[in-house]
């Protein structure tokens, strides 16, 4: 589904970008470039990018079984 039509970035495409290391909304605007035309998609992507990174944040804290 795309987020960013003016740039065509999906949601895939802001997944990947916070798997690759982005590690904040201006991160992965730097790396999709998101949000950099009309901004009418901001919210929608602000939102996924947050539920994304802490999504990985669970992740990492989760024990590791020995
Ligand atoms: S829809 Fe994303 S900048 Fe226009």
């Amino acid at each position: 589904m795309f987020v960013c039509i003016c740039q065509a970035v999906s949601d895939q495409d802001i997944r990947r970008a916070v798997a690759g290391g982005a590690r904040s909304f201006e991160d992965v605007q730097t790396h999709t470039g998101c949000t950099t035309c009309c901004g009418c998609c901001e919210a929608e992507a602000r939102e996924l990018v947050q539920t994304t990174l802490e999504s990985e944040r669970r992740v990492v804290a989760l024990p590791v079984a020995a």
